[in-house]
């Protein structure tokens, strides 16, 4: 096993990516705690997993909430001794274009997209300058070729970018490392857990993006193949092991050939 009592955090764990990660990830070992604003699912899993004779903690988690970063942390630390590793996989799928999107909107995205991945590096760093470790951050293909009219999702995304390779050269001489993954398309829920959570935070819900089915995608930009949540999170599991003690600041685009599509139709 290649994790073996390695503690794990996973900020959006519950679904999706996450969870796909998270359920590799004790496979191999870890130990695991799970941190979503959908605690019901998280205990889930972690019962899951605890059932399977593994370790496992769900916990309640607004991820844009610095308070709730700050004791997911505390409880990881008294209940397992330490971290060795991040995985920052919380998003929100949030619409518009520059001109359409309002302030209180574009501030959601940044909070959840990419100030909750500052707040779980800020309280976990002295952490795994204990033991070194390594951080993992969910990004988007989006970050590096962006949809048109997702505006406020592509510049979280990308910023998601700039702070992993920051924490790269920041604190690669106490053992971290820090890299970052861009999916394509993958198979989740992530629109429609973007409204149902969303609903009554701000007037985010009207601009939330609605599951859309394959069908829907314009033609040039159909990925040659939709994503499972497995495909990343297999990459999760190599970033997270020392497998891949050799890479630090990069970014891997998970994409099944989207860019390459998108390039190629855009050329014709
Ligand atoms: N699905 C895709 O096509 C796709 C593509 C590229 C990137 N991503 C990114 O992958 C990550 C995982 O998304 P997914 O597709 O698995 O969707 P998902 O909805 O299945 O998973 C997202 C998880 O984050 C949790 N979450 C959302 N806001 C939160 C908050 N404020 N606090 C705590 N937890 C919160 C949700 O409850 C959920 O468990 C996201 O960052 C998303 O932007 C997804």
């Amino acid at each position: 096993m290649k994790l073996k009592d390695r503690v794990i955090i996973v900020f959006g764990g519950a679904n999706g990516i996450g969870q796909a990660s998270v359920l590799l990830l004790a496979e191999e070992g870890a130990k695991i705690v799970i941190a979503d604003r959908d605690v019901e699912m998280a205990e889930k899993i972690a019962g899951i997993l605890k059932d399977q004779g593994k370790s496992a903690i769900g916990l309640a988690c607004d991820a844009s909430v610095e308070d709730d970063i700050k004791a997911v942390i505390a409880t990881t630390v008294d209940s397992y001794g330490g971290i060795h590793g991040l995985v920052n996989c919380v998003g929100v799928d949030i619409v518009g274009t520059v001109e359409d999107t309002e302030s209180d909107l574009w501030d959601r995205s940044m909070e959840v997209n990419l100030k909750s991945v500052y707040y779980s590096c800020h309280y976990a760093m002295p952490h795994l300058k204990k033991n070194g470790g390594s951080i993992v951050n969910i990004s988007s293909v989006q970050a590096l070729v962006p949809v048109k009219g997702y505006a406020a999702y592509a510049t979280a995304k990308g910023g998601m970018i700039s702070l992993t390779r920051s924490m790269a050269n920041d604190f690669y001489e106490f053992g971290i490392r820090a890299n970052v993954i861009c999916p394509g398309e993958v198979e989740t829920n992530l629109g429609a857990n973007s409204k149902r959570f969303e609903e009554g935070i701000s007037d985010a819900e009207k601009r939330i993006d609605p599951y859309r089915p394959l069908e829907s995608f314009d033609t040039e930009l159909r990925p040659s193949r939709i994503l499972m949540p497995e495909d990343i999170g297999r990459v999760v599991v190599f970033l997270i092991s020392d497998d891949s003690n050799a890479m630090n600041g990069h970014e891997l685009v998970l994409d099944a050939g989207y860019i390459l599509n998108t390039y190629n139709n855009n050329k014709e």
